[in-house]
Formats: C-alpha cells, sequence, structure tokens
C-alpha cells in the first residue's frame, strides 16, 4: 500500500562490468551472466514526489536543474511499459528531479544510476519488504545494467545457478577475498561526445550475430575464472578475465553486421602503455572498456601512489582535456532523505 503523497531522494551509483552483458532476450533479459563492481563517487541522485491519482501521470522530469524532455519521454514509456508489474503506478502521478555527480556524456553509464534510482524509488513507494531485489528488478526493466547498481561492491545478475543468480534482478557476491576489499576505477576520458551505436542498438545486433553462441560460452567460461579469482584472490586470473571480456566486446561490435568501431587511437595508445607498465612494474593494473572508448583502470588501492603517478603521466595526456575521474567501489543505493 502507498501512501496518499509523500516526497523523498535516492542517491544511486553507476557500475562497471568486469564480466560484460551483451546481447538481451524477452523482457530485458541478459542472454549470459554478468559480473560488475558498483562505484561510489558517480552517482546519480533523485528527488521524488508522488501521490495517489486516478491514473499515471509522469508530472515533471528533471535533468540538472531543467526540463529535459528527452528524458522525460523515455521514463514516461518505461512507467507505462512496467504498470503491469509494477500495478501501483496506474494511481500514481509522480516527478523527478535528478543529477549526476560526473559530467554527462562522459562515456559513463548513467543509464545505470539512473534506473537505478528510479527503480529503488518505486520500490520503496511501493513498501516492498525486500527492496534491494525489487529495486533491481525494476530498474532492470528500464536499463539491463541498472539492475547491479542497487547492491555492492560486486554484484552479478543473469541466471547461475551455483549461487542461485536469478536473471530477474541482480545479487552481491557474498565470497570475495580480502585482496578486492578496495579496489580503485580509473576513468579515462577519450571523448565525451555521444557514441555513435547505443547499448540497445548493440544488443539487437547479437540476435543475429554469427558468433553469438561462442559468445555465450565463452561469457560462462569468464565467469566461473572471474568469480575463481575473486573469491581466492588472485589479481592476475582476475586482469586476464577483465581485459579478455573488453576486448570480446568490441570484436563483437566490429564484427557484427553493420560493424562498429567505437575504439579511438587513444583508447589502443592506453591499452599498450597499461601492458607495458605492467610488465615493467608488475603491478596488478588491468583495464576495462564498456561500450565506446573510454577506458577504465581497475587496481588495488594499496598500489594507488605508484599507479596514480603512471597515470597523470603517461596516459591523462591522451584523454580529452587530460580529463580523468577517480572512483571506488561502493555499496549501492540508498535512501538520503524521507
Ligand atoms: O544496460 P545497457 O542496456 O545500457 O547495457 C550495458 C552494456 C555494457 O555496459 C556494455 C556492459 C555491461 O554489462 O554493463
Amino acid at each position: 500500500m502507498i501512501d496518499q503523497e509523500g516526497s523523498f531522494s535516492v542517491e544511486a551509483p553507476s557500475n562497471i562490468a568486469f564480466v560484460k552483458y551483451w546481447g538481451k532476450t524477452g523482457r530485458q533479459y541478459p542472454i549470459n551472466p554478468s559480473v560488475s563492481m558498483t562505484l561510489k563517487n558517480c552517482v546519480t541522485t533523485c528527488d521524488v514526489t508522488f501521490r495517489k491519482s486516478d491514473r499515471l501521470e509522469l508530472v515533471n522530469y528533471r535533468f540538472e536543474g531543467r526540463d529535459n524532455q528527452a528524458f522525460k519521454d523515455r521514463i514516461e514509456k518505461y512507467l507505462h511499459d512496467i504498470s503491469d508489474v509494477c500495478p501501483m503506478l496506474n494511481n500514481l502521478a509522480i516527478s523527478f528531479e535528478t543529477k549526476n555527480s560526473f559530467p554527462h556524456s562522459a562515456g559513463i553509464a548513467s543509464s545505470a544510476s539512473a534506473f537505478a534510482a528510479i527503480g529503488y524509488a518505486l520500490a520503496h513507494i511501493e513498501g516492498n519488504k525486500d527492496i534491494a531485489s525489487r529495486a533491481s528488478e525494476l530498474a532492470r526493466l528500464g536499463s539491463g545494467s541498472a539492475a547491479r547498481s542497487i547492491k555492492g561492491p560486486y554484484v552479478m545478475w543473469g541466471a547461475y545457478e551455483p549461487l542461485g543468480v536469478s536473471d530477474d534482478y541482480a545479487t552481491p557476491l557474498e565470497e570475495v577475498h580480502a585482496n578486492f576489499k578496495s579496489v580503485r576505477d580509473v576513468i579515462l576520458l577519450v571523448d565525451t561526445g555521444t557514441k555513435s551505436v547505443s547499448s540497445s542498438q548493440g544488443h539487437a545486433l547479437m540476435n543475429v550475430h554469427p558468433f553469438k553462441n561462442g559468445r555465450i560460452e565463452q561469457a560462462h567460461h569468464n565467469i566461473n575464472k572471474i568469480l575463481r579469482s575473486m573469491q581466492n584472490g588472485d589479481w592476475e586470473m582476475f586482469g586476464e578475465v577483465l581485459e579478455n571480456e573488453a576486448l570480446t566486446l568490441h570484436a563483437m561490435m566490429m564484427t557484427s553486421q553493420p560493424p562498429a568501431i567505437l575504439l579511438f587511437p587513444q583508447t589502443l595508445d592506453i591499452i599498450s602503455k597499461v601492458r607495458e607498465f605492467r610488465r615493467d612494474t608488475a603491478l596488478p593494473l588491468y583495464f576495462t572498456i564498456d561500450a565506446g572508448p573510454n577506458v577504465h583502470l581497475i587496481y588495488p588501492e594499496q598500489y594507488a601512489v605508484e599507479i596514480e603517478g603512471f597515470i597523470k603521466q603517461c596516459l591523462a595526456p591522451l584523454c580529452k582535456n587530460g580529463q580523468y575521474i577517480s572512483d571506488e567501489n561502493g555499496m549501492g543505493t540508498r535512501l538520503i532523505h524521507e
């Protein structure tokens, strides 16, 4: 049962996938399980106001202090689309006022944090007892990867029997070695423009991809390996899978029809510099990349001094206006004011 009216705020982070979700089926179900790290600093803050109504009404959607028609249309469609699984929406007038802690179009998954915030808000209004699973399920219906932003620091989404993980909502990983307690993610902003291929287009291309079955098999293999490496604290095995996943994602895009090349020359330069640094120093610095040109550098906090020095000196010059964002593992979505 929902109250007659109310207002509250939610803070939801973005996340970075270690094993990628690429390709979907049915109602936003992934074709393979994925594992991610929830971020701490890259967050969406969402102020919510609602009241009971005789119909579903998105009264207002403001982003960064301004009305935003494109976002409003997307959220309106989402609310209507999910009203069968979230029937309280049929009697709700709701407004969202959101802002991001990170630059818009920085190539950070802003739809993950935005839909995590909205999914959490709806689950909160519903008064659901298992708010995390319900919020994750509702977030998933907006953007698949958003399902993983509800909890932290490490999360899995997509049917995986050994750990009882479901396609419907994400589940935090319980057994993670102390070597993964404090992990950094430095996001190198190679380009901040709009991507030439959206993730929805990319997912759709996977359905007719000649390597689809091979990719699904490989993702399962990588899931087993990454889970083992995170349980055992084995950074070398972890890094091998992390980079393999990033390069596979782009290989899938490059070999889809039509093909998409989202990597920039600077991305490749960064990759080779990271590998060279690792060879020279033996420090556990690894990269991953989402569906864009920007590079996420993943490493244990204990090596932050050496690695940050390297980033500043050798990698920042390859970024757009020298920009990068420093983040770390975080705990997920939460209510900040009620
Ligand atoms: O949640 P979506 O539909 O934007 O898809 C995200 C896909 C990747 O970011 C490329 C991979 C992932 O698992 O987050």
